[in-house]
């Protein structure tokens, strides 16, 4: 047998003595290896490009927010510029992550369509096509997090065929957490299987930890409507609340249980596809129950839903909802 190098000798000698196996039997560095479970899917050439896409994007974000308040900071400037008002607003990171991503997958796919945030600006939405292959891209999400150097910020590149989201990818550079999904073939927390939610204790508020995220709305109304249910949530004695502006990274949360539910879109702060989409692959394949706050669904989310509720399990999105639209 040849000599095993210095780092596998150390690791092995730690396991002889601890018996700690588990600790070293997996490479933690690579986490953004794709398993080969979803390796073996009908997307796995997709996939390979998303994952190179998102790292090379969330790369673009990490000096940022690694040096956010230091003097380091000097070296980087952001060029703010507001979108659907002052609150809502993309800095050159996102218009240069958007464009990196769209310019690859135009290479290796030329037929697929794209869909990308900062494109589509404050211009209609296009409906998916439902005989396309499409891409759904939100350069950076919890850009106002990104900004001021919040780890709660990531990239989410999703993939639709025919009208219906097959896989995702979501990496937060700053935590370096990468959630992987295909549909039929599993979700992943950096090359982990996530384990299946519908085994979930938590069926209800009680012993929830509820996310809601609060958006851009700023008019008196419909502040008021959304701190009434939270409100109403706290009433019903839930075990913490939290905002945590990333709608992208909340949905990896309940598909991985760090979260029980998240909702938003109690007025007008619901979110868009590119909130939705590869996080929807991710949460479903882990047996999250993903809806509109107004409807069960069971089935099937629409993308273009203007409100989201995904939870853990059916008792808990049942009960949430009856407290969420409680007038
Ligand atoms: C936003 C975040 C936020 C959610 C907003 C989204 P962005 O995305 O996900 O949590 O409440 O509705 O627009 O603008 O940072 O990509
Ligand atoms: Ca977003
Ligand atoms: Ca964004």
């Amino acid at each position: 047998m040849p000599p095993l190098s210095k780092p596998m000798a150390t690791a092995a000698a730690v396991v002889a003595a601890t018996g700690c196996y588990l600790l070293y039997s997996r490479n933690r560095d690579d986490k953004s290896k794709i398993p080969k479970e979803l390796l073996r899917s009908p997307h796995a050439a997709e996939l390979k490009l998303a994952v190179r896409l998102a790292k090379k994007a969330g790369n673009n974000m990490k000096g940022y927010i690694e040096t956010k308040g230091t003097s380091e900071a000097m070296n980087y400037s952001l060029d703010i510029e507001t979108k659907s008002g002052a609150t809502d607003f993309c800095t050159k990171v996102d218009v240069e992550n958007e464009s990196m991503i769209m310019a690859a997958i135009q290479e290796s796919f030329p037929t697929h369509e794209i869909i990308g945030e900062e494109t589509v600006g404050t211009g209609e939405i296009p409906k998916l096509k439902k005989d396309a292959k499409t891409w759904i891209i939100d350069p950076i999400d919890g850009t106002t997090n990104f900004s001021v150097g919040i780890a709660m910020t990531c990239v989410s590149i999703g993939f639709c065929v025919d009208g219906h989201p097959v896989m995702g990818v979501i990496y937060a550079p700053a935590s370096d957490e990468w959630y992987m999904g295909v549909k039929g073939y599993g979700s992943f927390r950096n090359g982990v299987r996530i384990l299946q939610q519908t085994s979930s204790s938590t069926k209800s508020i009680e012993k929830a930890v509820i996310c809601c995220e609060f958006g851009y709305s700023r008019k008196q109304h419909e502040i008021d409507a959304m701190l009434g249910a939270v409100s109403r949530i706290l009433a019903r004695g839930c075990r913490g609340i939290r905002q945590l502006g990333s709608g992208c990274l909340d949905l990896c949360y309940v598909a991985s249980g760090r979260l029980d539910v998240v909702y938003s879109g109690i007025v007008n702060e619901g979110w868009k596809p590119w909130d939705y989409c590869a996080g929807m692959v991710i949460c479903q394949e882990a047996g999250c129950i993903m809806e509109s706050i107004d409807q069960a669904t069971p089935g099937g989310f629409d993308l273009y839903s203007k409100s989201i509720l995904c939870g853990v399990s059916r008792q808990l999105v049942d009960e949430c909802r009856v407290v969420l639209t409680k007038k």
